[in-house]
């Protein structure tokens, strides 16, 4: 019986062989870096809805993998980086969509002499079972794929993700997600759930999947506007907005009480002393932000005092403070 996995996999079959600009979309800016040209033809098949490259991730020679290459945007980013042979793991499920990236690579070396299409070992796989071998990679990629399995699927993926990375690895993702509910309707709908629009989650659904996966840190690095789905057009009652996320989860060990999950927000201390210390490994310099995780800023808040500032979610974290 077709499943919506095989709906999937002919919505991205026809999406490969003739590019539909605007499939998904994004207001992340493309990178812009130092001898990068990026192919036109990858600019039209940016099927993403968010970025998963930051060179932050990208210290120390990582061993990469990508899944779900789409036009090969992403996999030629990553190999920025990396420049060298079969730096960069891409996979994908569908053999045109491999071949369209072979193409779009190839199509890269002409104008930039730094890369090979080498550079990316191209295999075909499917996200829930992944031919990559235990604890081998730094750093794992998808864009605006995982977002479209069910939750059963969504959990092989996301285990099969922590299951090849590395101990302190980073599973790097941007997905939709929302806070609005969607309908059974819309959900049930395999094309939609393939175009990135129907089987978004709300974010904390979504970082409880990561964290029950064994994640022990993680990291939401970007949230922005996406698409509305409203009743003008798709069966629903009411308007329903999607955002898209960036998050980094990292196989950390699980803490004792439980994951680090930042979100953007900071502890300020502004009492009478230099500092205030909390005697759990939080020190908070007087009228200096520090960044930290949300169990340690509803910890502070229990506290109740009224010399520490605790700031809301930015949903724009980028590393630094304590947890
Ligand atoms: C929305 S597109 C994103 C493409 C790319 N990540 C980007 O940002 O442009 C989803 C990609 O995942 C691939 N795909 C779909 N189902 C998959 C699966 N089960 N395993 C691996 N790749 C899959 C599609 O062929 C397509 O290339």
């Amino acid at each position: 019986m077709k499943s919506y996995l095989d709906t999937t996999v002919d919505v991205y079959r026809e999406a490969a062989l003739a590019p539909d600009v605007g499939l998904c979309c994004t207001t992340t800016p493309v990178w812009a870096l130092p001898g990068l040209d990026m192919p036109s033809i990858m600019l039209e098949m940016n099927y993403g809805c968010g970025s998963t490259v930051n060179p932050r991730d990208l210290v120390n020679d990582p061993s990469v993998l990508y899944v779900g290459v789409g036009g090969g945007m992403e996999v030629f980013q990553f190999s920025y980086f990396s420049r060298k042979k079969h730096g960069v793991i891409g996979i994908d499920v569908v053999d045109e969509m491999i071949d369209a990236c072979k193409v779009n690579l190839q199509e890269a070396e002409k104008t930039n002499p730094w890369f090979k299409s080498e550079f990316v070992d191209l295999r075909k796989g499917d996200a829930l079972n992944l031919p990559v071998d235990d604890n081998s990679i730094d750093v794992a990629a998808q864009n605006c794929l995982f977002n479209i399995f069910d939750k059963e699927d969504l959990k092989k993926a996301i285990a099969e993700m922590y299951r090849v990375l590395k101990p302190n690895g980073r599973l790097v993702l941007s997905d939709p997600v929302t806070e609005d509910p969607m309908p059974e309707s819309l959900k049930n709908d395999e094309t939609l759930r393939a175009l990135c629009l129907s089987g978004s989650l709300p974010l904390d659904q979504y970082i409880k999947m990561l964290t029950d996966a064994g994640f022990g840190t993680i990291e939401i690095r970007a949230k922005r506007p996406y698409r509305v789905l409203g009743p003008k057009h798709y069966d629903t009652d009411k308007l329903i907005y999607l955002e898209s996320v960036e998050v980094c989860a990292i196989k950390d060990p699980m803490p004792a009480d439980g994951p680090c999950v930042f979100t953007g927000k900071t502890a300020i201390y502004y009492g009478d002393d230099e500092f205030f210390d909390d005697g759990e490994g939080h020190t908070l310099m007087q009228n200096s932000p520090l960044a930290i995780c949300d169990k340690t800023a509803g910890a502070l808040t229990k506290l109740n005092r009224e010399d520490i500032y605790i700031s809301d979610s930015t949903y724009f974290y980028d590393g630094g403070g304590c947890c």
